[in-house]
């Protein structure tokens, strides 16, 4: 265990009240600042080993150096008690435990993501029951959809749908578990973001992943005339797109939130741009003309692959999102959040501050962790 500042763990420290997973990662990162801001804490980060220099800056620029209200704690939520050293004994003091470790990576295979996903999710679940906390706060997706065909809401869980990849299916088969908990007495709160984007203030984000390869891929090419690719169907798809300050706000304001034990909140843009528009709304923010090539989605898997292999911005797995046949609906969470000034901005209002971050910032990479 350190504190924030790194130094080794000392035990006469205030004792945690909440356990959170997925720090030092994008959501855990800006969800911790929002923690700490209302006066929750001292919280407790189950971190992996390799990432430990990067949560001590990260942990000492949230809390201050020498601080007591971030405490790590090395683990591994694959293992049974989290592979933490000394098992629970120091977390006793938990009451509200923060789920949001995960493998986010659509390219993802079944194995890692079965591992950490599902079992990992039932490795917090067990830690969650050994603890006995008063609240589980749970970062599920929108995703758990699959690609359902038609409008999914809070209310839709198993609905027998395919899945784009193990990512998909894995949050899917883990969210289930957490709600068998939930029927067993487990006081959860379920939060299901859309496709997460930097802030809608700044632009800022830690990672150029989803969106942004379609940003930075129009981005590398003439402004006269930049490629992309459009799929059959693509004109009804919508992208489901939301900035990050809006997913931690909604879940830093609902978790406080007694009535919204038991609830899932979709937290998704109410009206999501079709792909078109999408494509559009990046064109005129980039000042690029953007020209869609129609193809089928094994040639663009294909030429996307090529793309990535030599370096170039492209995941070929994103392309399932081009004709993703699902809409996303948040009755629920518009109804909890209605008066409180926490909605989804329009893509539109936030996009060039997007597109700003991204030609400031373009040595930020795919994954979070850098
Ligand atoms: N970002 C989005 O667009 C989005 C949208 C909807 C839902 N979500 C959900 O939100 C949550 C947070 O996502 P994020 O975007 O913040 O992802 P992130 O930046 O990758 O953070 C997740 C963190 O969990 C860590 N982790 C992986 N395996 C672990 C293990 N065995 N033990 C402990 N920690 C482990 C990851 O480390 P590694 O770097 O080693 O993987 C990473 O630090 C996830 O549950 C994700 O499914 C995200």
């Amino acid at each position: 265990m350190s504190e924030a500042d790194g130094t080794d763990g000392d035990r006469s420290q205030e004792p945690p009240t909440i356990l959170l997973t997925g720090f030092p990662g994008f959501l855990g990162s800006a969800l911790i600042e929002r923690l700490l801001d209302r006066g929750d804490g001292p919280i407790a980060c189950l971190i992996q080993p390799k990432y430990r220099a990067l949560a001590e800056r990260r942990a000492a620029s949230l809390a201050g150096s020498g601080s007591d209200r971030i405490q790590l704690f090395e683990g591994d939520i694959t293992r049974p008690g989290l592979g933490l050293d000394d098992g629970l004994s120091a977390l006793e003091s938990v009451t509200e435990l923060y789920h949001l470790a995960a493998i986010y990576d659509l390219a993802v295979d079944l194995e890692p993501a079965e591992a950490v996903n599902v079992r990992g999710t039932e490795h917090v679940l067990d830690a969650a029951d050994d603890l006995d906390i008063d609240r589980f706060q749970y970062v599920s997706t929108c995703y758990v959809s699959g690609r359902y065909d038609g409008v999914f809401t809070e209310d839709h869980l198993r609905e027998g749908q395919t899945f784009n990849n193990h990512y998909e299916e894995t949050k899917y088969r883990a969210e289930v578990a957490v709600q068998e908990r939930m029927a067993d007495g487990l006081p959860a709160t379920i939060y299901r973001p859309a496709i997460v984007v930097g802030d809608s203030e700044t632009g800022e984000t830690g990672k150029y992943d989803g969106p942004y390869y379609l940003i930075r891929n129009i981005l590398s090419q003439s402004s006269a005339c930049s490629i992309t690719t459009g799929l059959p169907g693509g004109a009804d798809s919508e992208l489901n797109v939301v900035p990050r300050d809006f997913v931690v706000d909604a879940i830093a304001h609902l978790s406080a939130r007694e009535d919204a034990v038991g609830e899932v909140y979709q937290l998704c843009d109410p009206a999501p741009l079709s792909i078109p528009d999408f494509v559009d709304a990046i064109g005129e923010a980039t000042g690029h003309r953007v020209v869609s090539l129609p193809s089928t989605k094994p040639i663009a898997k294909r030429l996307m692959g090529a793309l990535a292999a030599r370096g170039d911005p492209a995941e070929p797995a994103t392309l399932d999102y081009l004709d993703h046949p699902t809409r996303y609906a948040c009755p629920n969470a518009r109804r909890a959040l209605a008066g409180t000034g926490i909605e989804c901005p329009p893509f539109e209002s936030y996009v060039d501050e997007l597109v700003a971050f991204v030609r400031e910032h373009p040595d930020i990479g795919d994954e979070a962790m850098t």
